[in-house]
């Protein structure tokens, strides 16, 4: 299978699971399961799910039981998303192809579809089938803390608290590691908890893990000035209206896009220590560093 092929395949299996995952509904409450789906469906690309997929495969792990797990990633992506495109956060207007989801329903109701992902992550964990208790607990664990105060959301707050702040290389990247790093490196964790990995084959993954959320961030601000009117459906680029530093902003695109590289190579180097059949991986941290 070609990588293109790959990523197609792993999609659309993860989006027929996503979308039993969040039914459509007639319940009192239904708009809630419209509002998550309108979001969640459709276009993304899945990466975190895929990452973990492909993490997983790499160690000869049992794939049918790490796709429901895997969704769990997708779900408090999607959640990230709604948040950090509300009118008090980033502000944006467009998101997957179609306006934002406050643009769309009541901006209360975004803010409680991205909580009812949230929540319902740890539910799907909970439950997730065929896993022992360890395991599970041992996923939530790390979902929670990557996604939490130490991760995602605490990154979220330095973001913000960064606007028009004139801010160094050093802080950024900590910034780019709590918002987007921690959770790609959740994802190939989850992969590699799933495949039963030990703890030195674990570690591997999170330094890969780490490294390809540092190049995938400087991408997705590259992107956002290269194609903003893709983006976000606007001219001007969002982090420029917003006031955000990025590495583009401090370094030019030219040497952003270097850096990125650098990460890359460097989560590659990290990845063929793995004495596996990692190619899926490699392939894909590939894909991430394409400005396309
Ligand atoms: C965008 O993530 C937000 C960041 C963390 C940079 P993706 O580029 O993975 O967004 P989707 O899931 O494909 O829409
Ligand atoms: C997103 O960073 C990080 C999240 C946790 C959602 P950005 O704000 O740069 O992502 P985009 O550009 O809106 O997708
Ligand atoms: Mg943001
Ligand atoms: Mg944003
Ligand atoms: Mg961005």
């Amino acid at each position: 299978l070609d990588i293109k092929e790959y990523l197609k395949a792993k999609r659309t299996l993860i989006d027929a699971h996503l979308n039993s995952l969040i039914p459509e509904a007639n319940f009192p409450y239904a708009q809630l399961f419209q509002a998550a789906r309108y979001s969640l469906l459709g276009s993304g690309k899945r990466l975190r799910p895929i990452l973990a997929l492909a993490a997983c495969e790499s160690l000869g792990g049992d794939l049918d039981n790490a796709i429901i797990p895997s969704c769990a990633l997708e779900l408090i992506h999607t959640y990230s998303l709604i948040h950090d495109d509300l009118p008090c956060m980033d502000n944006d207007d467009f998101r997957r192809g179609k306006p934002t989801l406050h643009k769309v329903v009541p901006e209360s109701q975004a803010l409680l579809a991205g909580d009812f992902l949230l929540t319902y992550a740890f539910e799907v964990l909970a439950k997730a089938p065929n896993l022992t208790n360890e395991k599970k607990i041992q996923l939530i664990t790390i979902l929670a803390a990557k996604a939490g105060s130490g991760g995602m959301i605490g990154g979220q707050v330095m973001d913000i608290e960064s606007v028009d702040k004139d801010i160094g290389i050093d802080t950024l990247r900590t910034i780019h590691q709590c918002k987007t790093g921690a959770l790609i490196c959740a994802s190939v964790e989850f992969g590699g908890i799933l495949a039963n990995a030990d703890q030195a084959q674990l570690e591997i993954l999170r330094q890969f893990g780490n490294e390809m959320g540092l190049a995938f961030q400087i991408i997705d601000d590259i992107r956002d000035i290269k194609f903003s009117q893709q983006k976000h459906g606007r001219q001007i680029a969002s982090d420029v209206i917003n006031k955000k530093t990025t590495y583009a902003t401090l370094l030019g695109i030219e040497e952003a896009h270097q850096v990125a590289f650098q990460y890359y190579k460097g989560a590659i180097e990290k990845l063929n220590t793995l004495p596996l059949k990692t190619s899926y991986l490699s392939k894909l941290a590939e894909t991430i560093v394409c400005v396309s």
